[in-house]
């Protein structure tokens, strides 16, 4: 079969989906697939790249850009999506499988906005493309952290305190809103983190110690997402799962631990992918914690309606509680990612990863 492997795109998660694409065209079984590499530029031009991987890392600290693999660029654009370009009409349904070049699958290694959030998912249904991973719902539920609390406390699971102020509001009531920030804070204290709530990777998100940083805060969240959310800090400790689906459903992975962070204030993007803050697999949990998250994992799952693959972020309180951060549809996904690492330690290893993911979206 001949699978379509997306990455890059628009969102600020950019530079990650194109390390995570790398390390999937390098572990990817050529004796078994045809592989087509399709590199969306940051300004959602989609482009068929040559088959390189090595140069789809990190380099010097930097982040590596599909415009920057452009010397490596064959066949131009294949789609002219670019905002604002009127040029291709969709005559027929299954028309766009022809301009992405007859593929059976899609690989939509993409994170954030414009791929990992339904929209991607949308246009792969129109054309009638089997796709890796979760739907239209599932995919604009992860990704968008005010509905995705809503969903999960609908189905029981618990959420930390948060606030969302949204773009209307803001503009018409401004003084309600920050009287809404500061009542939050009243409750629940500093610090505070003040989130997009649409991005990914802790880009956007600011912790703010006190009122003094809160504009210069919100400002940036709002660069990223008219819609913002408060939340508090959940003292306890990081817990991550990954869940994947096998032939007889979703089944969870043993859990990660993200440490506390010496070197950085909190879990933020610089730590998670520069200076790549070593997870902890196996967590060192008890059995009945152990038990308890991948319950919760495959419940967060399953309250989303995720497809193939998620992973689901903890917080494990001071007083024994599992709080649920959030899920990713798509997470990070190079083999030193924690999704590949938890399941490399459950058995599964980074090759049969992706080949069962693409497996479950062919069937
Ligand atoms: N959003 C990033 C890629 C993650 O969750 O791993
Ligand atoms: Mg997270």
């Amino acid at each position: 079969p001949r699978v379509a492997v997306v990455f890059g795109g628009r969102s600020s998660e950019h530079g990650i989906s194109v390390v995570t694409a790398g390390a999937v065209l390098s572990a990817i079984d050529r004796a078994k697939y045809d592989v087509l590499p399709i590199g969306i530029t940051t300004d959602g031009r989609w482009a068929l790249t040559a088959d390189e991987p090595e140069r789809m890392a990190i380099a010097d600290r930097q982040m590596p850009n599909v415009d920057d693999l452009s010397d490596s660029v064959e066949g131009g654009v294949l789609l002219p999506l670019a905002p604002g370009d009127r040029e291709v009409v969709y005559s027929e349904p299954g028309s766009v499988p022809k301009a992405l070049g007859e593929v059976d699958v899609v690989f939509p290694m993409l994170h954030g906005p414009y791929g990992e959030d339904g929209t991607l998912q949308g246009l792969l249904e129109l054309s009638g493309v089997p796709y890796v991973g979760s739907g239209v719902l599932a995919s604009a539920v992860g990704q968008d952290k005010d509905y995705m609390k809503r969903v999960f406390t609908s189905f029981g699971l618990n959420v930390g305190p948060y606030l969302v102020i949204r773009p209307r509001e803001w503009q018409q009531d401004e003084a309600g809103a920050r009287q809404r920030i500061a009542d939050f804070a009243g409750e629940h204290g500093w610090p505070l983190f003040i989130k997009p709530a649409r991005a990914g990777s802790s880009i956007g998100i600011t912790k703010v110690d006190s009122f003094e940083g809160l504009d210069e805060a919100i400002a940036e969240a709002q660069r990223h997402d008219p819609k913002i959310l408060i939340e508090a800090l959940l003292r306890g400790r990081e817990i991550e799962c990954g869940v994947l689906e096998f032939e007889d459903g979703p089944r969870a992975s043993v859990p990660a631990e993200i440490p506390p962070v010496q070197t950085h204030d909190y879990y933020d993007f610089e730590a998670k992918y520069i200076d790549s803050t070593p997870g902890i697999v196996p967590a060192p949990l008890t059995p009945e914690e152990t038990a308890e998250i991948q319950r919760l994992a495959v419940e967060a799952f399953d309250a989303a309606s995720c497809e193939g693959l998620v992973r689901a972020d903890f917080f494990l309180t001071e007083d024994g509680r599992f709080v649920i951060n959030e899920i990713n549809t798509m997470p990070g996904f190079t083999p030193i990612s924690m999704y590949p690492q938890m399941w490399e330690k459950s058995g599964v290893s980074y090759e049969e990863l992706v080949d069962r993911l693409i497996q479950a979206a062919l069937n």
